[in-house]
């Protein structure tokens, strides 16, 4: 492939597919972004090992919903060497990037192309059964009545005694406007030093180089199309999440994790 790369500022010319350390980097600096949203993302990423590993042992077999990339699979698969994953997602240029920088990861990792919560979404995995379901910074994306259907088939895909684990921005539900106005000055605080300052915003500036990389450039074309397609919508709040697992047929729902209104929320099937 000819063309020009550019990642953070540097410009090479490039005459052969990127490498695997070009995906790196882009993955890296995914990672990067998404801290600045989220200082504590780490930690987040730490605990849920944690009550994955208490959970359901040492070799899970484990699905990451809106995988982006692949950062959480990835610490997943370091940190048990005998787990596998199922990575979904529907966004073609991070899906690019997730396979180009980890592959199959050694045969334990599979991507699959599908939009979570659609109909019969679950036939494109290639696991019936799994032991953990899991998912960062992205359940908030799906319509409430979707992700209520997403719970109830999730229910279907874990055994019983499997985990479900989300690490989200999950507020307790709509919050009255002084309360709204404090939390703002909040999270300024909470990320002040993280994203330069007099910078256009992280998330904003990851989007436009990747529009702008020429081995992205078919990945980004699709990206567009699904975009077009996705609502805007309001999330739904940490009771409503708990009603649903509920209701879908899990049995445990507890907080295993919280700064500020980001949690990691569990429910045991
Ligand atoms: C902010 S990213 C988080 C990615 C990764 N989990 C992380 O923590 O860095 C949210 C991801 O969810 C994906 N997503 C949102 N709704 C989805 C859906 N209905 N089906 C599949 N993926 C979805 C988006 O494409 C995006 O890659």
């Amino acid at each position: 492939m000819a063309g020009f790369i550019n990642t953070r500022g540097m410009t090479a010319r490039m005459t052969a597919a990127p490498s695997r350390a070009y995906w790196s980097r882009w993955l890296r600096r995914w990672d990067e972004q998404q801290e600045t949203f989220i200082p504590a993302r780490e930690r987040r990423f730490h605990v849920m090992m944690d009550v994955l590993e208490a959970a359901v042992g040492r070799a899970p077999r484990v699905l990451d919903l809106g995988s982006g990339p692949g950062p959480l699979s990835l610490r997943v698969l370091r940190r048990f060497p005998r787990a596998r994953c199922v990575a979904v997602d529907y966004d073609p240029v991070v899906l690019r990037i997730g396979r180009g920088a980890l592959g199959s990861y050694h045969g334990r990792l599979t991507w699959v192309d599908t939009k979570i919560g659609s109909p019969g979404w679950t036939d494109a995995l290639p696991l019936r059964r799994f032991d953990a379901a899991v998912s960062t910074t992205a359940l908030h994306w799906l319509p409430p009545a979707t992700l209520r259907r997403t719970y109830r088939d999730l229910a279907h895909v874990l055994r019983p005694g499997g985990v479900f684990m989300n690490g989200d921005h999950l507020p307790e539900g709509p919050r009255e406007p002084e309360a709204r106005r404090l939390f703002r000055r909040v999270y300024r605080v909470h990320r002040h030093g993280r994203s330069r300052a007099g910078r256009r915003d992280p998330w904003t500036r990851w989007w436009r180089d990747a529009a702008r990389a020429p081995p992205l450039a078919a990945s980004f074309a699709e990206h567009e199309r699904r975009r077009a397609q996705h609502p805007h919508v309001e999330a739904l709040s940490l009771p409503g999440q708990v009603a649903a697992l509920r209701r879908a047929g899990f049995r445990t729902t507890m907080t295993a994790w919280q700064v500020l209104e980001d949690r990691v929320l569990v429910a045991l099937r």
